[in-house]
This record gives structure tokens, C-alpha cells and sequence, in this order.
């Protein structure tokens, strides 16, 4: 049996133990430490959940009925499998992409999301100003906080997209069309899987409205988010910016204004009222990507509304190789839903979009940190595509070929 090492020990010595110590007394100078210490999109969506009321926070994180797509949005992307080479030279990478044609700092375009001064204060300008400065394309929605106008002329120098819905007064959508124009916006997004609302259950159960009401239910949360309620009550109304003094509860506000009869007829018309570029939201077929290919639109997004209209939708990213396949680059191709990370963006990119569209993702930023949250958001995407990117051996978005990604079946 060999003898135990004989170890010569001394005495801790501050000078070695010193260095090693991790803590250091609160520092007061503004710099809001819980955000700049997230490391992931998950991170955010934690300290979200402390910084919103719970009825904000479900509105973002949740979907409709069971929140089946979301959650198989997130397994298929849990599949994804990396196919690296190496032996390349990948010191510099460059993560930039063109989209309808012109350059994007990113391959990520910023999704219309609703109500959005209700997440932060800072809202759609706030969250534009950020995109605009990594030269990314921010989309406003119909249903935003901030109208197209206000939009334009706080951030002017934004890429900004407008999203619509062909509203059941047409009158009604040609005048949105026409404030979009008249606001510099570049194209207009419209969402076709809304001919009703989607069933989100969390919302009915918080009994959601815009603003959130205090009642007996949300009076105890309210007192842990003071910060949150300070700034709603010392900011402008919350209210929607294209349909000012709407205070219904928002299961009834969709289904007021979405109109179930709308057809392609009314896509061609919209298309000639507009007469720019147009990208289609919400298309979950091969049969209809063909049929808005043949229409000439500009681009569609395959979407299941991030899982909030129709629960057990196809995955987005299990489509379109399928219509990628099928169309060829008879338009642009992008996904949206359950993105929470680089590697996921570099898998649809792999797969054959052209773009990814995040939405829950720089909401999460916004609930845990206002326009810093929507930085680090964009921070965190950004690096985790490029160490992706480098331990795959690809250093060009355009190189990133369904060579190197594949889905497993388990
Ligand atoms: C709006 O588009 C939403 O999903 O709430």
C-alpha cells in the first residue's frame, strides 16, 4: 500500500485569501447590478418576474389555452443539433444579414408586440431607440402603446415596420395604412392568424385590461412592484395609441376589431392601397407560403403568434425547411416563437430563414430593466450567435447552411 503524500500546511495568509473574495460592500451609483449579472434570456425572464405585477408578466410569458406551441416551440429547439467543422479559421465573424434588401446588424428583427408601456415605461420608443442602435428593424403593432406617428418622430432614424390587421372597418385600415406611410414606415406586417382571438387562458384568469386595474386580487402583488406602479402612474395614460380610451378587459378588444371574414382579396387590396413592401404574419402551411409567393408579397413569417391563437399549431421550425423547400427565394422567409437564445436564431438561419423575429425575448429585457433589459437582450443573442457561430467553424451568416444543423428525432 502506498504511504499517504505527506502535505507541508501553513497558516491562510490575507494576501492569498484577499484576491479570492467575491463581495464587496453595496455600491449606490445607478447601475442596476441584478440585470447586468443575467447571462441568458432565462436570466431576464426571472428577474421580470420580480420587477412586473404578475397580470403583466403572464401576458408576455403566457399563450393560448394549454400553451402546447409554445412548449413544443421550445422542446424542438432543445433538438437542435450542431454539425461544427474545424479547423477554420474563425477569429473574426461577422453577424450582419441583408433584410429586403438593406443591411441588418443581425438576422433578428424586433416582432410587433402589444401594449407595450405596460412592460416598461420606456416602451415602443424606448425599445426602437435600442434596435435602431444595432441597426435592426423594430415593427410596431396596431395594438402598441405609441402611434405611428409618435414613433416615427421620436426615433427617425428607426427601420420601422407597421404591423395591421385588416380590421373589420376598412375605412378604419385604410386610414392606419395611411398614417404608416405618412410616418416613414418601410413595410407593413399583416398578421392573418387572428380572424378571432386566441383563447389565453392566464389573461381571462388575471382578468387582464390595459391598464391593469388594482383590485383586491392584484393589490398584494402590487405592493412588491411599487417601482413598476410609480412609474405607470407617473407616465403618460397607458392606452392604445391607434384606438385611444379603449379600456375593455383585452379578451374582448380582439374581439371587437379582428374581422374573421378577411380573404386573400383583401391582402391584394391592401397590397394596392399600399403599394410597398408587404411581409405576411402567421403562415403555418406550405399551401399558402406558395399561394403569397405567387401573389408577389415581399415576405412571410412562419408563426403560431409565439403559441397565443391557435394552441397545437405546426412548429415553425419543423415548417420550413418544408416551404423553403417549396418557394425557393421567391420571397424572404422568417420565423418567430420560443426564441430564447443565438444558437436557436443560427438554427432557423441554418435551416433556411432568412430572419428570426424575437418578441417575448425583448419583452423579458424590458419587464427586468427598461431599455438596458432590451441592450442586454441584445447582448446576450448577439454573443451567443457568435461563440455558436465559432464553434461551428462558420464565420458569415450566409455560410450558416443546413450543413451544419440538424433536428434529432428524440
Ligand atoms: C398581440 O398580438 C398579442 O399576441 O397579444
Amino acid at each position: 500500500m502506498m504511504s499517504p503524500m505527506k502535505v507541508q500546511r501553513q497558516f491562510p495568509r490575507w494576501k492569498t485569501v484577499k484576491p479570492l473574495l467575491g463581495w464587496h460592500l453595496p455600491r449606490f451609483d445607478g447601475v442596476d447590478r441584478k440585470l447586468q449579472r443575467c447571462i441568458t434570456i432565462q436570466d431576464l425572464r426571472t428577474l421580470a418576474t420580480h420587477r412586473v405585477p404578475k397580470a403583466v408578466y403572464d401576458y408576455v410569458d403566457g399563450a393560448a389555452n394549454e400553451e402546447i406551441s409554445l412548449g413544443r416551440a421550445r422542446e424542438t429547439f432543445s433538438r437542435i443539433e450542431f454539425r461544427p467543422r474545424v479547423l477554420r479559421d474563425v477569429s473574426s465573424v461577422d453577424l450582419s444579414t441583408t433584410i429586403l434588401g438593406r443591411s441588418s446588424d443581425l438576422p433578428i428583427i424586433f416582432a410587433p408586440t402589444g401594449y407595450t408601456r405596460m412592460m416598461h415605461y420606456s416602451g415602443e420608443i424606448g425599445i426602437a431607440t435600442v434596435a435602431t442602435q444595432h441597426n435592426l428593424v423594430y415593427s410596431l403593432s396596431t395594438m402598441g402603446t405609441t402611434s405611428a406617428q409618435e414613433l416615427g418622430d421620436a426615433v427617425s432614424q428607426s427601420r420601422r415596420w407597421f404591423q395591421l390587421y385588416v380590421w373589420r372597418d376598412r375605412e378604419q385600415t385604410r386610414s392606419f395604412v395611411a398614417q404608416a406611410k405618412d410616418a416613414g414606415f418601410e413595410a407593413l406586417i399583416l398578421t392573418v392568424d387572428t380572424p378571432v382571438a386566441g383563447q389565453r387562458n392566464r389573461d381571462i384568469r388575471n382578468g387582464l385590461t390595459v391598464p391593469p386595474k388594482i383590485n383586491s386580487k392584484t393589490f398584494f402583488n402590487m405592493a412588491t412592484k411599487m417601482k413598476w406602479w410609480f412609474n405607470v402612474l407617473t407616465t403618460p395614460a397607458l392606452e392604445f395609441a391607434t384606438f385611444r380610451q379603449f379600456t375593455r378587459p383585452l379578451s374582448e378588444i380582439a374581439a371587437t376589431f379582428f374581422d374573421a371574414s378577411v380573404t386573400f382579396e383583401d391582402l391584394a387590396w391592401l397590397k394596392s392601397i399600399w403599394g410597398g413592401p408587404i411581409i405576411v404574419k402567421g403562415i403555418q402551411s406550405v399551401a399558402d407560403a406558395k399561394m403569397l409567393a405567387k401573389m408577389g408579397v415581399d415576405a412571410i413569417v412562419l408563426s403560431n403568434h409565439g403559441g397565443r391563437q391557435l394552441d397545437c399549431g405546426v412548429v415553425p421550425l419543423e415548417l420550413l425547411p418544408e416551404v423553403v423547400a417549396a418557394v425557393g427565394k421567391k420571397m424572404e422567409i422568417y420565423i418567430d416563437g420560443g426564441v430564447m437564445s443565438g444558437k436557436d436564431i443560427l438554427a432557423a438561419i441554418g435551416f433556411g430563414a432568412d430572419a428570426v423575429l424575437i418578441g417575448r425575448a425583448y419583452l423579458y429585457g424590458a419587464m427586468a430593466g427598461g431599455m438596458a433589459g432590451v441592450e442586454k437582450c441584445i447582448e446576450i443573442l448577439a454573443q451567443e450567435m457568435k461563440t455558436t457561430m465559432q464553434l461551428t467553424g462558420v464565420t458569415s451568416i450566409a455560410e450558416f447552411t443546413s450543413e451544419y444543423v440538424n433536428l434529432r428525432q428524440n
